[in-house]
């Protein structure tokens, strides 16, 4: 398949793997880059920039074809030495970038003097267009259906994208809800040049994850997330368990008084916890709705193969046969 997203990036694929906290390791982006997507190795995962550069340099051991770093501008507890980071980055001669969190205009100088293509993940058209105006090369359009950050807007895939058609000149995926051959076709009809997948991949036999968090996602059903810190202005999709109800328990009693510090022993240091150690009922963690869709546990290979041979089904025999009729 050759869209506007395979070409920019290089890959066979119309297929990206979002950065993922404790997810993001060289393992799965080596896996998914080496089966024709693009995989992303999660900056802020690594606890210093030298970390980072070590995981840039075993990611590339792993795979020879193009592989990104996400780059996550979040309110953080402790602000990261982003401009470290970004060196790492560049030294370590990766290419793409997918920026979240705030609008990456600040650090666009130096990854574009470095020849790096930029996406950057919005939940919105005017964050889009201003993606667009600030020179990144692509955005990621990620709905309300999505794991982890969906903004405070609340537009599932099915307006949004078909909204980010109407006004972006730059080529975009769709991110959130993504799992299948279905999801892809869905995606390009609606105007996006390919599809950005998180909770998806962490089900994959090469995701670094413990197996309780693969079994839980395939327990999970399009029922099982919720949204916690609302009332911050920070949204997050996570799915439930005993820590979730402990933090909508605080947040309804705290009600408009609610300030990050009273989430902080349920939000803070969960991820190891959650996905190195299996503790499932640790604290809350990202997961989109779309672990409804999710029942097997595949290699990436598996997945990203089935998925084109879906897609490849769908438009030239279901999707035609209709046509014809
Ligand atoms: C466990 C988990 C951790 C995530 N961590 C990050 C992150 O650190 N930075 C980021 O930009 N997005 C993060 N995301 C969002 C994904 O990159 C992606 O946009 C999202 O998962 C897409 O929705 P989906 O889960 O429905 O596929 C995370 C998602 C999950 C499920």
């Amino acid at each position: 398949m050759k869209t506007r997203i395979t070409e920019l990036l290089g890959i066979e694929h119309p297929i990206i793997q979002g950065g993922m906290h404790f997810v993001g390791l060289a393992e799965l982006a080596a896996a998914v880059s080496n089966a024709g997507g693009l995989g992303i190795i999660t900056a802020l995962t690594q606890a210093t920039p030298e970390l980072l550069a070590k995981e840039i340099a075993r990611c590339r051991d792993m795979t020879d074809k193009p592989f990104g770093v996400n780059l996550t501008f979040l309110p953080a507890f402790a602000k990261p030495p982003y401009p470290e980071y970004i060196r790492a980055i560049i030294e370590g001669g990766v290419k793409v970038v997918e920026t979240a969190g705030r609008n990456p205009e600040s650090v666009m100088p130096y990854l574009k003097a470095a020849g790096i293509k930029v996406i950057h993940k919005c939940t919105s058209v005017r964050h889009s267009l201003k993606a667009e105006a600030i020179g990144c090369d692509a955005v990621s359009v990620d709905g309300f259906e999505c794991g982890g950050h969906p903004g405070e807007d609340d537009v599932p895939n099915f307006i949004l994208l078909p909204r980010a058609a109407e006004e972006l000149k730059i080529p975009f995926v769709a991110s959130g809800g993504m799992a299948d051959g279905r999801s892809l076709v869905a995606a390009l009809v609606l105007g996006a040049e390919g599809m950005n997948m998180g909770t998806r991949f962490i089900a994959t036999k090469e995701a670094p994850v413990h197996d309780n968090v693969k079994q839980a996602i395939v327990a999970a059903s399009e029922l099982d997330t919720r949204l916690i810190m609302r009332g911050l202005r920070n949204t997050e999709r996570v799915l439930n368990n005993s820590g979730v109800e402990r933090v909508l328990a605080i947040e309804r009693e705290k009600g408009a008084a609610l300030t990050i510090a009273d989430l902080y022993g349920q939000v803070a240091g969960i991820y190891p916890k959650v996905m190195r150690d299996g503790d499932m009922e640790a604290g809350a963690w990202s997961c989109g709705m779309v672990a409804g869709l999710i029942h097997d546990v595949p290699s990436v290979k598996e997945l990203i193969d089935r998925i084109m041979r879906e897609a490849d089904t769908l438009i030239n025999q279901r999707l035609a046969g209709i046509v014809r009729a």
